[in-house]
């Protein structure tokens, strides 16, 4: 009887063992998998294109602005190099703006460079965030995940933010670094087709038509804001271009805290970019992104938004960037990318 009693504790306890051991088994393969997944996901870069309709009677001219952001280079990211190359020769940019974190470690400054390398030839305008002043601290997935502010507070750069900001000046970037300024840039209309003067055209023949493109001009009118994850966000006031109905007004800033899109809505921008999200970097299916790392609601964790505060209205684009922190190489559900914003 005892031998009995005995043996059906075993018995109980040896299948609740087993259900232990193969519930944790399929939690590790799970985990595994998703370990897997998410590594290679990270690699897989998208350009995501978007298209922004403003008023007709403000004369905008249609233009093509690449919204890049969140780098993190470190060196072995050989990806995010042949995806910017191969999105400047497949797409007609008008403009690049990036809206910071480009280092994940110092060593990243060479491999950085060799990125930015193609979009260096067009005209363009940056915001800088914290990983392009300090370098990336090894962090809990849990820490992460609960969101809250950088682990302790840097008052000394590690990073060579010098360095780039100096390449973008010597590119001609603009710097919008708790600045406005005010820009025009060149545009390239679609190609209308010219029927050629020439009388020499033969009995029968078509006449020859030559296919040129239409040339113009487009200002800019911006202002943009140091980190505010970092509390480094200084609204700057507008310059006079910013009034003038025909220019297009945008916003920079790197981390999109509702005070930042709510200030910028306000003064009147038409477009507002920014990153730092990571579009969540880890999404969860029929939920989307866990957070986003600062005050923005989740469903703002990347994409085109409308924006709205007072009576103002804004688009808002928040990159989910195209790196992750060294520490921390996973994407799931939230692929890497860059976006081309289109203004019809
Ligand atoms: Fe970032």
């Amino acid at each position: 009887m005892t031998y009995d009693v005995h043996t059906s504790s075993l018995n109980i306890a040896g299948r609740a063992f087993k259900g232990v051991a193969y519930t944790t088994l399929g939690m590790g393969l799970a985990g595994a998998s998703a370990l897997a997944w998410g590594s290679f996901e990270r690699r897989w870069p998208t350009l995501r294109h978007v298209h922004v309709t403003l008023d007709p009677s403000r004369n905008i001219q249609p233009l093509t602005i690449l919204h890049v952001s969140d780098l993190h280079m470190f060196p072995g990211q050989d990806f995010i190099e042949d995806f910017l190359r191969k999105v400047t020769a497949t797409n007609h940019i008008d403009f690049v703006v990036s809206t910071g974190d480009n280092f994940s470690s110092v060593d990243g400054l060479v491999p950085l460079m060799r990125a930015y390398k193609p979009l260096l030839d067009y005209p363009g305008a940056y915001v800088l965030g914290s990983n392009d002043y300090y370098s990336q601290m090894p962090k809990s997935w849990a820490r992460y995940l609960v969101g809250g502010h950088p682990q302790k507070a840097r008052t000394t750069p590690d990073l060579p933010w010098t360095e780039l900001t100096s390449a973008f000046h010597e590119a001609g970037w603009t710097n919008l670094t708790n600045r406005a300024d005010t820009l025009s840039i060149p545009v390239v209309l679609a190609p209308v087709a010219r029927v050629s003067s020439s009388s020499t055209i033969a009995p029968g023949a078509s006449s020859p038509s030559i296919h040129e493109a239409a040339h113009t001009s487009q200002t800019l009118s911006f202002i943009g804001t140091d980190d505010a994850h970092l509390n480094r966000d200084r609204l700057p006031i507008p310059l006079d271009s910013w009034a003038n109905q025909q220019n297009l007004r945008i916003g920079l800033t790197h981390a999109p805290y509702t005070r930042v899109l709510n200030a910028m809505t306000d003064a009147g921008a038409d477009l507002i970019f920014a990153g730092h999200t990571h579009g969540g970097q880890i999404g969860l299916p029929g939920f989307g992104a866990i957070v986003t790392n600062c005050d923005l609601p989740r469903k703002y964790a990347k994409g085109l938004h409308s924006w709205r505060y007072g009576t103002h209205q804004s688009f808002v684009n928040v990159s989910a960037g195209l790196g992750t922190s060294r520490y921390a190489q996973v994407r799931i559900a939230t692929r890497p990318e860059a976006t081309l914003l289109s203004i019809a």
